[in-house]
């Protein structure tokens, strides 16, 4: 019998480092010998990055929060049946650039969606699935920003105002705290080499 392989995301706000570290995450499981499934949200399979496109175009008109949730879950659905699900049932490692934590985050905290209606989403569409590992690379907004601007264009919610991704950063810390468990907090305001540090500890436990 195949043994399911472990599903692994990366959460943080911008410019904390997601992008960065999957890289470095990435090799030390391949190092390790897992096979593994580098994949992001929203996105992950062709409509799914069509779906990000209209979520993440910065010119685009205002859309509604409930659209903006409900097109998030549409990519997850997809991604899910046609990208996770599968690389699970055959034993494959799938490590993911932001999950459902990032929905809790974003449209719950920075939207202020109430949180009832993501968890109706989630069972829907996840039917009890769960990452078995979250890194949380976390970082005061203004050191993201700061980082964001550095790398260049920015997108339609890197365009919001400081007081929504201090509202993103606490909805993730809270979550971090109701699932300690599942969530390896990283204080991602540090040097590369001390975030990768950590990380590396981190994951030498779940191998
Ligand atoms: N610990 C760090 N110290 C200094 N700079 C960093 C650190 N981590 C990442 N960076 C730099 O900050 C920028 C943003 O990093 P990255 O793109 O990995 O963030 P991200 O979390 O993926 O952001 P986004 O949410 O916008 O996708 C990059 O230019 C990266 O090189
Ligand atoms: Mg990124």
């Amino acid at each position: 019998m195949t043994s399911h392989g472990k599903f692994i995301t990366l959460e943080g706000g911008e410019g904390a480092g997601k992008s960065t570290n999957m890289q470095f995450i990435y090799e030390r499981l391949c190092s390790a010998g897992k096979d593994v499934v580098l994949t992001r949200e929203p996105g992950g399979t062709a409509l799914g990055e069509r779906l990000r496109t209209l979520l993440l175009d910065s010119g685009a008109e205002r859309m509604h929060s409930d659209t903006e949730l409900l097109l998030m879950f549409a990519a997850r659905a997809e991604h899910l049946a046609k990208v996770i699900r599968p690389a699970l049932a055959q034993g494959r490692w799938v490590l993911c650039d932001r999950f459902t934590d990032a929905t809790y985050a974003y449209q719950g905290g920075g939207r202020g969606i109430q949180e009832a209606r993501i968890a109706t989403l989630e069972e829907w569409v996840q039917q009890g699935l769960q990452p078995d590992v979250t890194f949380l690379l976390d970082v005061p907004p203004e050191i993201g920003a700061t980082r964001v601007v550095q790398r260049g264009v920015q997108d339609r919610f890197e365009l919001e105002q400081r007081e929504f991704f201090e509202r993103v950063r606490g909805a993730y810390l809270q979550r971090a705290q109701q699932a300690p468990q599942r969530f390896k907090v990283v204080d991602a305001g540090r040097s590369l080499t001390q975030v990768q540090a950590q990380l590396a500890t981190y994951i030498a436990g779940i191998l």
